[in-house]
Parts: C-alpha cells; sequence; structure tokens
C-alpha cells in the first residue's frame, strides 16, 4: 500500500516531535520550517531542540528516509500546522505564523485533503483558516479542517504524543471523524470529537485552569511568607481535606503552553 503523506508546518518543539513520530509509523513526512539552519539540521539527522528520546526518533526517521525537511511545502494527504502563536506586547493572541502558513500550503491543497491546526489558537481561528483559504482561491467545500490542540509536557513528549487524550474539533462533523481516524493510527489515548470552537476553548481552558491554580500555590507561599508560615507544611495539611488539592509553589508560571507576557516571573 502507498505511504501517506504527511507535510507538518512548523518543526519546533510540536512540530518536530509529530513529524519524527509519524514518519517512524510508515508516513512518508515533508517537514517544512522558515528557517534554513533547523531544516539543514533535520536532514542530518540531527535535533536543534532539548527533547528526551527526539533524537533517536529523528535519527530513525530521516535514515529511513520517511522524514525529509524543507523550507516549502509539498502535495500531500495531510498536512499539519504547529507554528508559534505567541501573546503580543499589547496582550492580544498574535496569529500571523498561522494566516502564513496557512497561505503557504494553499498552492498545494488537492481536495479530500485533511489540514489539522495544532497550535494553540483563539477561538475561531480554525474558521479563519477557511477563509483564508477561500480568499486564495482554494475549494475548501472538499478538503477536512480541524483544530486539535497539542497538550505534551515538555520532557515526556514522546510517550505523551501517543498515550494523550486528544480532541478534536472539525469544521464540519465529516471532518473530525477523519482527523480522529488519523490520530487513532498512532495515539493509544482517547480522541474525543466535537466542533473547531469548543476545541480551541477546551485548550485555553485547560491552559487557564494551570494558569490559576500555579498562581493560586504561589500565592499562598508569598502569603505564608509573609506571616512566617512554611507554605509546604501548610499545603500538605490542606491537602487532606478530600477535595482540596493544591499544586506544589514554584518560580511563576510560564513555559511553552502559559504566555507570561514577561511580567510576572
Ligand atoms: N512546546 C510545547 O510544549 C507546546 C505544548 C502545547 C501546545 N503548544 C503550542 O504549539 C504551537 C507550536 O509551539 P512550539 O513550542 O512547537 O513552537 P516552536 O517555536 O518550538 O516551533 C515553531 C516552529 O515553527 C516555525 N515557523 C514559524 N512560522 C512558520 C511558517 N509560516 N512556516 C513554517 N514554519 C514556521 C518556526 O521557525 C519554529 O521552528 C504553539 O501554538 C504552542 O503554544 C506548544
Amino acid at each position: 500500500m502507498q505511504k501517506k503523506k504527511v507535510c507538518v508546518i512548523g518543526l519546533g518543539y510540536i512540530g518536530l516531535p509529530t513529524a519524527a513520530l509519524l514518519a517512524n509509523r510508515n508516513y512518508l513526512v515533508h517537514g517544512v520550517d522558515v528557517q534554513k539552519d533547523v531544516v539543514d539540521t533535520i536532514n542530518k539527522g540531527k535535533v536543534h531542540i532539548v527533547e528526551p528520546a527526539l533524537d533517536t526518533f529523528v535519527r530513525s526517521a530521516v535514515f529511513s528516509g520517511n522524514l525529509t525537511a524543507h523550507t516549502k511545502p509539498a502535495k500531500s494527504d495531510i498536512f499539519i500546522i504547529a507554528v508559534p502563536t505567541p501573546v503580543s506586547a499589547n496582550t492580544e493572541p498574535d496569529i500571523s505564523y498561522v494566516i502564513s502558513a496557512t497561505k503557504s500550503i494553499a498552492p498545494y491543497l488537492e481536495d479530500g485533503n485533511i489540514i489539522i491546526l495544532e497550535s494553540t489558537s483563539p477561538i475561531g481561528t480554525t474558521e479563519d483558516i477557511c477563509k483564508i483559504l477561500k480568499k486564495n482561491n482554494v475549494n475548501v467545500d472538499n478538503l477536512h479542517i480541524a483544530y486539535s490542540p497539542e497538550r505534551v509536557l515538555p520532557g515526556q513528549t514522546m510517550r505523551e504524543l501517543v498515550e494523550n487524550d486528544r480532541v478534536v474539533g472539525g469544521i464540519t462533523e465529516i471532518a473530525a471523524k477523519k482527523v480522529k481516524e488519523f490520530y487513532k493510527t498512532f495515539v493509544k489515548g482517547d480522541v474525543l470529537t466535537t466542533n473547531s470552537r469548543t476545541a480551541e476553548m477546551s485548550k485555553l481552558t485547560e491552559n487557564s485552569f494551570r494558569d490559576v491554580n500555579i498562581a493560586f500555590a504561589n500565592e499562598l507561599s508569598i502569603i505564608c511568607d509573609k506571616f512566617q508560615i512554611d507554605v509546604w507544611e501548610l499545603i500538605k495539611m490542606a491537602n487532606r481535606h478530600p477535595r482540596v488539592n493544591i499544586l506544589r509553589p514554584g518560580s511563576g508560571v510560564g513555559g511553552h503552553c502559559i504566555a507570561t507576557m514577561g511580567k510576572n516571573l
């Protein structure tokens, strides 16, 4: 049987592990990044980011011939967009990378193709992808477009890509079904289907939940410091309540997934 071709746009912390995993599952992966040095590094079978086990996956993916990296997309069966979606200086979500990634794939799309947005995105971004494609003379009626956020924990990415449950929000029910079928070829976790807006909101809700709960633990530590109370002992006591589960305080909140605007750390 002919190998399915997947084009992964953005070869960073999400795109490269996804591309390498798929290539190891016998998909033919055309990876794309705008940074030429990233493309050159990957084509040598090497990695430019630190993630346990990723180097082994990339090496075998490249040397098997199933993963090649490029600066331009190519015709494929499935397109995965995993580009950055930072928060701008005025605290607005910046989807300019998603817009340019969408425009870059427009010339390569054919009827029946699947497009999946994995970047953390504001509500309506998946619908925006349809609008951008229409403006670029693409007939979206025969494409299957969906949003599926990534939930992996850096340091555990290769395991969590396979084991985590996923949410898939389709522009149509058929799109959600097709995208679920694709993920089920390599995801052991459950794949839950919904519409694109609910899936987008689900990711934002998950991040907000984490942000609020981390902030709560950190605020507690500041208060405890002021009143000479041992915050660790306090949390241990409070967590003996059957419905309380306070996180451990840390140096702040942020990292790959939760935007900080650079002022709260
Ligand atoms: N890193 C994580 O742990 C994590 C977890 C969950 C969700 N996310 C989300 O996933 C998305 C990607 O995050 P990341 O950490 O992989 O980012 P990243 O910065 O590590 O990688 C993104 C890559 O996309 C490339 N790129 C930018 N514009 C492009 C374009 N138009 N065409 C091709 N390549 C382009 C960049 O050069 C970069 O290499 C973000 O929305 C992020 O919020 C990240």
